[in-house]
């Protein structure tokens, strides 16, 4: 049965998969209210661009400056709750036989709303890494006024998030592809497919036969590859779509 919201097909597509590749970006937080990553500049952020914050080099350059945007961005997510549709893709995970949620964000709010293995391909905001010697560790209270030292080499530590000009973490990245490689179906949810690797997944599980769902306010450019597009808030069409699973 098609409705408004369903491209005719997918549902019965989706009955049929046996693995689901789920790629969200930041159009998936968007009605918790996390500003994305680009509005989070604003106010007495505005006068800097994520380039000269969201690098290595800022954080050598200025370690204190760099945690407190991000202890800023820890506090307005520490304040939000997942939205519907974080929970609609806990409530698919659990009902599809196989799937693998890879996710662009570092809000966390997939895991708090019950997807415990989402692949976070730039990391946690609520983690710290060193980038002396890459140890990680949780950063659960977003108060902390200033990077704590490694407890391994002493090094300062930065927000445990991929900044620009660093590498996705290996393991996120081998999942991600194999299980895009391998996928019957992925949806690309909330994202502009702008950014690589993961702007590439849709392709990659494109070229493995897989068939390519698009879930956005407005078209990007992964809709032309997209076999079927859900149009509209994926805080309505998620939900709507685990409703009639
Ligand atoms: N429902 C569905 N899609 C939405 C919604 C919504 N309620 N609100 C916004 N969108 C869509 C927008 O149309 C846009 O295509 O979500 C997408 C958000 O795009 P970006 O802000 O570019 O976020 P994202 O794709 O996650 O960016 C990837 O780039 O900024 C860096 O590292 C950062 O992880 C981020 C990466």
């Amino acid at each position: 049965m098609a409705s408004a919201i369903f491209p005719a097909g997918l549902l019965d597509a989706l009955r049929q998969a046996g693995r689901v590749v789920f790629l969200t970006g930041s159009g998936v937080s968007a009605e918790s209210g996390v500003p994305t990553f680009r509005d989070a500049l604003t106010g007495l952020w505005a006068r800097f661009r994520p380039e000269e914050l969201a690098t290595p080099e800022a954080f050598q350059r200025d370690p204190q400056l760099v945690w407190d945007w991000y202890r800023e961005r820890r506090r307005q997510v520490a304040a939000v709750l997942p939205n519907p549709a974080h929970y609609a893709i806990a409530a698919l995970e659990a009902r599809l036989p196989e799937t693998l949620l890879v996710t662009q964000n570092v809000d966390g709010l997939h895991r708090r709303a019950g997807s415990a293995d989402a692949v976070e391909f730039h990391g946690n905001l609520f983690s710290n890494r060193c980038r002396a010697c890459d140890h990680v560790a949780p950063q659960p209270d977003p108060e902390l006024a200033a990077p704590p030292p490694c407890p391994l080499c002493g090094a300062l530590m930065g927000p445990g998030v991929v900044w620009f000009g660093e590498a996705i973490p290996a393991l996120a990245l081998e999942r991600a592809w194999r299980a895009a490689g391998e996928a019957d179906i992925i949806l690309a949810i909330g994202t502009s497919g702008l950014v690589t690797p993961a702007a590439a997944l849709p392709d990659v599980a494109r070229q493995g036969g897989a068939l390519v769902v698009e879930v956005n306010l407005h078209p990007t450019p992964l809709s032309a590859q997209a076999d079927f597009v859900m149009t509209g808030p994926a805080a309505l069409t998620l939900p709507a779509l685990a409703a009639a699973l």
